[in-house]
């Protein structure tokens, strides 16, 4: 397999925001997909700190009509609730949403393991998380699937831990929406790549003039 065969469904993944209560695949795949990416997914020295949960359907509206929509309500400046709770509505009327968390037992094990790293461990294991988030997103996606990523942790941690019986010290890093697409995104604009966001030197690139 060549690059281009990533590269396509790397270019192709995409913020969708309006999305259907509806699946482009069985609950049995996506179960299927999100196992190889947390078995596959690389992490800090190996530590396996991601856990993530997946909410499908009813229990997907629970999360975000019964424990989202309260909890952003009980902080967010009157004049703006009617906003954010439009936006809450059109996540709760998608299919699914995958909550990403770290153990931080994985990552002080680390730190005892590895002193000389202690202060790099808890950075790392964000950057755990985050290719998880990232290769979900993309494996959803190619599944004809839409999805966007939120973070409403801090707020939610506590009733969603309680709701679902998830362990108290896992810290929630982000939630994937996904469900059928309902209209495509819009076109997205790109800084200047070379010279500005890349640069490479060496072989037949040459030295830095
Ligand atoms: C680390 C990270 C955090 C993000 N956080 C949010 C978020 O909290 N809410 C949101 O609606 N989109 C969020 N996004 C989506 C970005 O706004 C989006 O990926 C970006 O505008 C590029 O658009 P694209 O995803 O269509 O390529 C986040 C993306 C990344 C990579």
């Amino acid at each position: 397999m060549g690059a281009e065969q990533l590269l396509q469904p790397f270019q192709s993944r995409r913020t969708f925001y309006a999305l259907e209560a509806s699946s482009t695949i069985s609950d049995d795949k996506i179960n299927e997909i999100v196992h190889a990416v947390v078995k596959h997914t690389p992490s800090s020295f190996n530590s396996q700190s991601t856990r993530v949960l997946v909410l499908l359907a009813d229990e997907h509206k629970k999360l975000w009509e019964e424990i989202v929509k309260p909890a952003v309500k009980a902080v967010a400046p009157p004049e703006a609730w009617e906003g954010s709770e439009k936006k809450l509505t059109g996540f709760a009327n998608a299919y699914g949403s995958v909550l990403f968390y770290e153990d931080p037992q994985d990552v002080s094990n680390l730190q005892q393991k590895f002193p000389l790293y202690s202060d790099k461990f808890p950075q790392w294991s964000e950057h755990t998380n985050a290719m998880h988030q990232y290769a979900l997103w993309t494996a959803f996606e190619q599944e004809g699937l839409g999805a966007n990523l939120q973070h409403y942790n801090p707020l939610i941690d506590e009733k969603v831990a309680s709701t679902w019986g998830i362990p108290k010290t896992w810290s929630l890093k982000g939630q994937l929406v996904f469900g059928k697409p309902a209209s495509q995104p819009g076109e997205k604009s790109f800084k200047p790549i070379e010279g500005e966001r890349l640069f490479v030197y060496g072989g037949k690139f040459g030295q830095k003039k």
